[in-house]
């Protein structure tokens, strides 16, 4: 296997782009893809769907990937999503998962699962399923109580990893990894705080680690010699009361010394606990490459050879991580999921042209959360491969005119130019970038702004033409005549119906982002959205030395984000003493109150020593254009914000399926 895009200068990583080996089996450089859920699988089987996407990776690149998490036995259950790897039938579609990552130069390592007490879903029949664990357990995220398991499930338990990992590598897989990170299963046996047994598999730590090594002894046993077995564990679930670092080198140099598992697969986090899970899917407001210095630790406590991930988003943080001896191969999985040629460009002299991960969570692990196949807002291609993964070139280029350079805009150019189009797209603001701009202000946002970057980058390269500061009417589309028109003019401030009356000072969000509104001392942020721009409003007036409260219409603060972004965010809010209040609709201002009617009751909510109310009530589209030309006897689409205010993952997405249309 050779490296893809090597230069005949030398590679623009030299740490990046060295081979490495593993009991024998080479990969190609030192960037793998670690095991995440696609929710791709469908009744527990590989798809086409999920072998286009882990191929996109593969031929972008990556030494190896690690596949999601495979339920190890009937008890295994975590959603409807998880592949079934304690049935024979799973072996043909990952024999086809084998073979296409394989021909394209990487390796294919399959990830042993079993959560114990962190079962998140329900079964396809909507009821809940046992969750089994060493010991009873009340499980705090899932609100779960876990049942202790017999020692007869425990041996059987055991075996179920053994059969799935000859499964897997009967289907060609070239190894196995055991998840032991996150709280799972293997790791709930070693923690003496989720496991109280009192048989052999529970007590000392000799006997707590049983469990750990009879599935690796077994493994090895039914896999021969000849395949990967490694261990992905976290160093720490940098939690209260959660396994320690200490603790967990105690388990890897015990597993190190007696020779168990091929490599440690280092993370930080735990499912187990609110606190320690926003750490499996860190969001941008955690530094990138933060997990490098608990590898660090890991790798001089062992002699096995060390990967990380958590993270990573450019290759310049994997090479420096490299250089500096931190482990040996280093995960970059949203980085991939958002640019599957990572790989290629980094080590191709191409880095510059690296689409890279923001850590906004919104449509990788966003959509986990929601139970829709994975994707990215910034390539929404991802996780549509079979749709969208090839661009096919336009049958007959088109004159485009796109009104709006926000992402909806961005993205139509970008595809729509390098699909044969002529594009020019017309900006009225100086910058490209539309809310986004606003979004990247917001705090500990502004990573967000990368995805403007990235795609004013893309649709350049394209071929785009782009004009700023040109605002385009109704005339001037007239008489420039295009074929098609792309309306991605974006959307303005909404205030729903109130009654204001006195002096009430009521300013809309986007003026305080922009820091044009002065709010008062005493502020009530009252948000109808759920997302950012209400809790992030908040924070920065709190910090700002405001008195802040945030009544919600919603049930919870923060109620649309995804839970890793939302969690520390709700966190931070409590601790610097804002008060949320809920069920509370907007309904107007007086000098020194705001009056809110509860959702739910219909009551009057009253909110006294009031000087301004931060309205966070969403958007309305800008539809002027699109009256004016329904009348128009050419081609016109309205796209992203346009069309309905909602996210910049709507926006990209139908910037995509409408330049893959015209
Ligand atoms: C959608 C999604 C699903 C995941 N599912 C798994 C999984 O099945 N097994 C696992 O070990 N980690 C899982 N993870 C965690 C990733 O392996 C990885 O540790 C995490 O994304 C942080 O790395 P990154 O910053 O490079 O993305 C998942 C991550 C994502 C984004
Ligand atoms: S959706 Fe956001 S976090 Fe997820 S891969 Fe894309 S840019 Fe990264």
């Amino acid at each position: 296997m050779s490296a893809p895009g090597a230069r005949a200068d030398g590679p623009a990583f030299p740490h990046l782009a060295a081979p490495f080996a593993i009991r024998g089996i080479p990969f190609r450089n030192r960037v793998f893809s670690s095991g995440h859920q696609t929710l791709l699988a469908r009744q527990g089987r590989v798809t086409d769907a999920m072998i286009a996407y882990h191929a996109a990776r593969a031929r972008g690149g990556a030494a190896l990937i690690v596949t999601e998490a495979i339920s190890a036995h009937e008890t295994a259950y975590f959603n409807e999503f998880t592949p079934s790897g304690f049935l024979d039938d799973c072996i043909p579609g990952f024999r086809r998962l084998a073979d296409a990552v394989h021909s394209a130069g990487c390796r294919l390592v399959g990830q042993l699962f079993h959560p114990g007490a962190e079962v998140a879903g329900v079964l396809e029949d909507g009821s809940r399923p046992t969750a089994w664990a060493p010991s009873l357990h009340q499980q705090e995220r899932y609100l779960v109580m876990a049942r202790p398991m017999p020692k007869t499930l425990v041996r059987s338990v055991i075996a179920g990893y053994a059969a799935t990992a000859s499964r897997l590598v009967t289907a060609g897989l070239d190894g196995v990894e055991v998840l032991a990170s996150h709280g799972y299963l293997p790791i709930q046996f070693c923690d003496p705080r989720t496991n109280q047994r009192t048989d052999e598999y529970g007590g000392s730590f000799e006997n707590r680690m049983r469990f750990l090594e009879e599935v690796h002894d077994e493994t090895r046993a039914r896999i021969g010699e000849a395949t990967l077995l490694g261990l992905r564990i976290s160093a720490d679930d940098l939690a209260a009361d959660g396994f320690t670092e200490p603790e967990v080198l105690e388990v890897l140099q015990a597993l190190d010394r007696a020779g168990r598992f091929d490599y440690f697969n280092v993370t930080v986090g735990t499912s187990g606990t609110v606190q320690g899970a926003v750490h499996i899917v860190a969001p941008m407001s955690f530094a990138p490459a933060y997990v490098a210095p608990y590898a660090a630790r890991v790798k001089r406590a062992v002699a096995r050879p060390v990967l990380v991930t958590g993270r990573f988003n450019q290759p310049q943080d994997a090479e420096k991580a490299l250089a500096a001896g931190v482990a040996d191969m280093i995960g970059m999985t949203r980085a991939q999921i958002c640019d599957p040629d990572l790989v290629t460009k980094a080590l191709g002299g191409e880095a510059e042209h690296i689409r890279a991960c923001i850590a906004c969570n919104q449509a990788c692990i966003g959509h986990y959360a929601m139970g829709v196949p994975i994707s990215c807002i910034q390539h929404p291609e991802t996780g549509r491969e079979l749709e969208y993964g090839r661009l096919v070139p336009a049958a007959q280029p088109r004159r485009v005119m796109i009104v709006g350079g926000g992402p909806a805009g961005l993205k139509a150019a970008a595809v729509a130019a390098a699909r044969g189009h002529r594009v020019t797209l017309h900006e009225k603001a100086s910058r490209l970038g539309g809310q986004a701009l606003l979004a990247q202000l917001l705090p500990e946002r502004a990573e967000f702004g990368g995805i403007v970057q990235n795609l004013e980058r893309e649709a350049r390269a394209a071929g785009a033409a782009i004009e700023l500061g040109v605002e385009i009417g109704y005339a001037q589309i007239l008489a420039a005549d295009p074929d098609v028109v792309v309306l991605a003019t974006g959307a303005v401030p909404y205030a729903p119906p109130h009654e204001l009356s006195g002096s009430a000072h009521v300013v809309d969000a986007w003026s305080v982002i922009r820091d044009e509104a002065r709010c008062g001392s005493r502020v009530v942020v009252a948000d109808w959205r759920g997302d950012w721009v209400g809790v992030g409003i908040a924070l920065k007036l709190v910090r700002a030395g405001h008195h802040v409260r945030l009544a919600t219409v919603a049930n919870c603060i923060g109620v649309n984000l995804q839970y890793y972004t939302r969690d520390p965010l709700i966190a931070e809010l409590d601790r610097l003493g804002v008060v949320a209040t809920h069920y509370a609709r907007f309904a107007g201002a007086d000098e020194n109150t705001a009056y809110f009617i509860h959702a739910s009751g219909g009551h009057a909510i009253e909110l006294p020593d009031t000087d301004t109310v931060v309205l966070c009530y969403g958007h309305r589209s800008e539809m002027l254009l699109a009256e004016q030309l329904e009348d128009w006897t050419g081609e016109v689409h309205s796209i992203g914000d346009a069309l309905a205010p909602r996210t910049a993952e709507e926006a990209v997405l139908e910037g995509l399926k409408i330049a893959a249309k015209i």
